[in-house]
């Protein structure tokens, strides 16, 4: 038996953020978040069911990966052969179009494809809103991934895992885009996995975050029903900012930043001083992203690289939900 599925997913970067677990065997937050999908960075998945094989295969961008890797990816597709009532193994592809565990979300396009990919594969038939909940048990992040535009992801109730998954509130199509300032691509040293449990762990700011982005989210929310873009930049700025600073108060203190983070920081404040509005947002890494208007992303551009070269700044439009690939669509 050979059945193949191939599905492309593009990541998202939280506005407003997901930071720590209420169960971590099945990836339930402590409180929903709210992201945009990008369409300049995605993953491309392929599943082929091959009762020949012993055990999954799983290669990234070509390259055959070690037992550890494969037994996440193995444990993830359980999920589907349970659902299936079928015990046959697979083998993996996935082509990471973004760098790999950087802070840019790769873990988001990532699981979001294997999961549609999966999905085809076993041909489960499932519905995007249970996909949503199946793609959050591989990252939570990725729950996000499955729809393009603005994405809620609702924390949902108790321990119930099919409360928990995501819904595109707004396509975006009112002038937004973001740019990313590329400071360092390569593999973080801590995984967002562990630096957000221990944040939840130790840091006394913990409680005080929560009741932030629950706040955050509410305002954040009424800003897109009215297309305050203005609005939307403050609270995306000030929620990554309070995510951070709850990291630096766990023990040890957790800080993704380098030297270069703060001068991008720095120069969109004075990019905006000098008023064109746009807004740092920074993840579990120190690359930082800036949210502003797609008409005036060159302007921004021309002043980003008075600091930066050209190869770090990369700009996106908004992004789409996951799509299925044929044939002919798969290039590799
Ligand atoms: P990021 O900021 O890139 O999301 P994370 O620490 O959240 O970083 O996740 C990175 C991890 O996600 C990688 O170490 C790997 O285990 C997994 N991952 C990344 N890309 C893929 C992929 N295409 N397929 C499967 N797993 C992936
Ligand atoms: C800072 O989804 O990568 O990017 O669920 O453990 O896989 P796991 O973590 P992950 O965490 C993302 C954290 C973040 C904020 C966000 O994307 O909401
Ligand atoms: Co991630």
């Amino acid at each position: 038996m050979r059945q193949i599925g191939r599905c492309r997913a593009h990541t998202n970067i939280a506005l407003i953020k997901y930071w720590g677990k209420r169960n971590n065997d099945l990836f339930l937050p402590m409180n929903s978040s709210l992201s945009l999908t990008l369409d300049a960075f995605y993953t491309d998945t392929s599943v082929t069911l091959d009762s020949n094989l012993e055990m999954d295969e799983f290669f990234l961008n070509g390259m055959k990966q070690d037992k550890d890797e494969t037994k996440k990816i193995s444990r993830f597709l359980d999920l589907f052969r349970q659902t299936a009532n079928s015990d046959v193994h697979a083998k993996i592809e996935s082509y990471n179009h973004v760098p790999t565990a950087a802070g840019l979300a790769s873990s988001a396009s990532a699981f979001a494809a294997l999961a549609g990919a999966a999905n085809t594969a076993w041909q489960l038939n499932l519905d995007k809103q249970t996909l949503s909940t199946y793609a959050r048990r591989g990252s939570g992040s990725s729950t996000r991934s499955i729809y393009g535009g603005l994405v809620e992801w609702n924390m949902g109730e108790g321990d119930i895992s099919e409360s928990s998954y995501a819904i595109e509130i707004d396509d975006a199509s009112w002038d937004i885009g973001m740019i990313v300032i590329a400071i360092n691509k390569n593999k973080k040293k801590l995984s967002s996995r562990i630096g957000m449990k221990l944040t939840v762990d130790t840091s006394p700011f913990y409680p005080v975050w929560v009741t932030e982005a629950k706040n955050d989210l509410i305002a954040m929310k009424e800003a897109i029903k009215q297309k305050d873009f203005i609005k939307l930049g403050e609270i995306t700025e000030s929620n990554g900012m309070k995510m951070h600073a709850t990291m630096l108060g766990a023990t040890p203190p957790i800080s993704y930043w380098e030297p270069d983070s703060v001068k991008a920081i720095n120069k969109v404040k004075e990019i905006r001083n000098n008023g064109i509005p746009c807004y740092v947002t920074m993840d579990a890494g120190p690359n930082v992203k800036v949210l502003c208007r797609q008409s005036q992303m060159s302007d921004i551009l021309d002043k980003l690289k008075e600091s930066f070269t050209n190869d770090q700044l990369i700009c996106s439009a908004v992004g789409e939900g996951i799509k299925q690939l044929t044939d002919t669509e798969w290039s590799y």
